[in-house]
């Protein structure tokens, strides 16, 4: 046997010993990089007797499940095959120095064009859990969107009892007409957007809708087990109560981080939002089937889609009987029903485990104040507008309702010609103080610009976002990109900074990326500048983004290498 072939049996003995080895030491086991082709391309779909042209992720409505662990990383390979730019955002994921792979079209990057392609390259780091991604683009989320699930390292587990199934729950809205055209319209004519006609659970809107009963979601479950149920409202405009009959709910983690485990029989999630809950099944096969429902959670003024969307639990019977069970309905709080929305929010805290600990940052670098809320932008020369009193619709941080540039703010940031394109003069607070939820003033016009927060990096920031109520008041729900925050503490009327911050939660507060300013009232949050980048800030309301309830932070670079915004990778998209 010649020496070389004698190297490689020991190397393949070696090889073998490791391969054993690895159930032993299950630690071991690497972070992988995992491919994903999102191909977009039309497709026929059929609800509520429509059928409907949509755009879709290689045909699948909703979309596509990405599976990936902490720590792996993900190239998403998006061609483009339809006519509408595109570009797709993966939300919640934090993108550390890597804004390029964030999404939002005009703030990190120039859309894909028709047949052209862009890789989104990014690495899981210290996050685990429900998340989901969406386009991030004009209403174009309204079909694209799907779950991305990703699990605990190998050799962790969860800080609750092991599920026996998993089970994505996202949440969607419907509508027969096409979304783009919807939006279009409402931009034109300066009124509401036409509503959607159904809400759905995993792109099906269920029984209570009119020729839809085939289109029912249907989980079977096994009696005596627990099954985690990874829920996401990835709806335009409409935050949701979810329920399911004769059945709590455990809640145990929000926005992809651990939650104190809460038990409750409705939960609400808003757009953005994302929630693992526990379902304890019944201990004997029950001889009844039990719907689970989603209806809205509303607070505006103007018109909804004020319809229930409902999905079957069924339990698993060896017996198979003939005839039909019984369905029992839960019964969901009022569709405004505002109390319950603030008890729920004061139910969810951190875990705050050694294991999982909250890092709330404990003093403040730089503290502001936002107002957020709808206003009225004037009508066209010659023409009148369906929003209020003839003018336009329009939404605005601080008063300032945000101009999409036509060019990327990374790329402008990046390659220093920020000029012409944003200002980094976004205000630290309203420039003209009023009583922000009382009578409306007289002028409710916003003004206009593409201003941005400039922080320097790792800077520690204390956020208060109060709702107006100048078109009357609304909750807003506020996602932060490129970090979680820590929401210290809410409250209805005016914020008041001198005896509002006694009350605040630095020891638990939940930690999470998307929030509800609530109707009427304000939500403090911190967070750490430790991302350099240009993050977007939005309300998840489509309609909101829309009317430019919208704005970007500049986190600049730390001074040591691992503090940098990385280059753009090269297949970056042209404006
Ligand atoms: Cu889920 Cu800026 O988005």
């Amino acid at each position: 046997m010649g020496a070389s072939a004698f190297q490689l049996l020991v190397s393949l003995a070696l090889m073998t010993l490791l391969l054993l080895l690895c159930p032993i030491f299950p630690h071991q086991a690497q972070a992988i990089t995992r491919h994903y082709d999102f191909n977009i391309k039309m497709h026929n779909v059929r609800r509520l007797c429509h059928t409907k042209r949509i755009v879709t992720v290689n045909g699948k409505f909703p979309g596509p499940r990405i599976l990936a662990r902490e720590g792996d990383r993900l190239l998403v390979k998006v061609t483009n095959h339809v006519p509408n730019n595109i570009t797709i955002h993966w939300h919640g994921i934090r993108q550390l120095r890597n804004g390029w792979a964030d999404g939002p079209a005009y703030v990190t990057q120039c859309p894909i064009q028709t047949g052209q392609s862009y890789v989104y390259n990014f690495t899981i780091v210290g996050q685990r859990g429900t998340f989901f991604w969406h386009a991030h683009i004009s209403w174009l989320r309204s079909t694209l969107y799907g779950p991305i699930i990703v699990l605990p390292k190998h050799n962790e587990s969860y800080p609750f009892v092991k599920p026996y199934k998993t089970v994505p729950i996202i949440l969607g809205e419907w509508f027969n007409a096409d979304t783009e055209a919807i939006i279009s319209q409402a931009l034109l004519t300066g009124g509401g957007p036409n509503v959607s006609d159904a809400y759905t659970i995993n792109g099906l809107p269920g029984p209570l809708y009119n020729c839809s009963a085939k289109d029912t979601f249907k989980l079977r479950v096994k009696p005596g087990k627990t099954y985690l149920l990874r829920m996401i409202n990835a709806a335009l405009n409409d935050e949701l109560f979810f329920s399911i009959a004769n059945h709590s709910l455990t809640v145990v983690d929000a926005d992809a981080v651990y939650v104190k485990p809460f038990e409750t029989d409705t939960i609400l999630i808003a757009p953005g939002q994302t929630t693992n809950v526990l379902l304890r099944t019944k201990p004997k096969f029950p001889g009844a089937a039990f719907f689970m429902v989603a209806r809205p959670y509303v607070t505006g003024l103007g018109t909804f889609d004020n319809s229930t969307v409902a999905g079957i639990l069924e339990y698993d019977t060896s017996v198979t009987s003939k005839k039909k069970l019984p369905l029992y309905k839960p019964s969901l709080p009022p569709l405004n029903d505002t109390s319950f929305t603030v008890d729920f929010a004061k139910k969810l805290r951190s875990l705050a485990s050694p294991q999982f600990p909250a890092n709330v940052p404990q003093k403040v670098d730089k503290r502001f104040l936002f107002t957020v809320g709808l206003g009225t932008a004037p009508c066209d020369q010659n023409q009148t507008c369906q929003g209020p009193n003839g003018t336009k619709f329009a939404a605005s941080v601080s008063n300032i309702s945000f101009v999409q540039p036509t060019t990327a703010l990374l790329q402008a940031h990046f390659t220093g010609q920020s000029r012409g394109v944003y200002s980094p003069n976004f205000p630290f607070s309203p420039l003209n103080w009023f009583n922000y939820t009382g009578n409306p003033p007289n002028n409710t016009m916003v003004s206009n610009g593409t201003k941005v927060m400039v922080l320097p990096f790792n800077s520690s920031v204390e956020l208060v976002m109060q709702d107006t109520s100048i078109l009357g008041a609304e909750s807003h729900p506020l996602h932060l990109h490129g970090f979680n925050f820590f929401v210290v503490g809410q409250g209805f009327g005016n914020y008041d900074p001198n005896n509002d911050p006694k009350s605040f939660n630095l020891v638990d507060p939940v930690e999470r990326n998307t929030v509800g300013v609530p109707s009427g009232g304000w939500v403090a949050i911190r967070f750490l500048a430790d991302n350099p980048g240009v993050w977007f800030m939005h309300c998840h309301l489509e309609i909101h983004t829309s009317w430019g309830l919208k704005m970007a932070w500049l986190v600049l670079d730390g001074k040591l290498p691992n503090q940098k915004l990385l280059p753009p990778p090269s297949d970056l998209p042209k404006c």
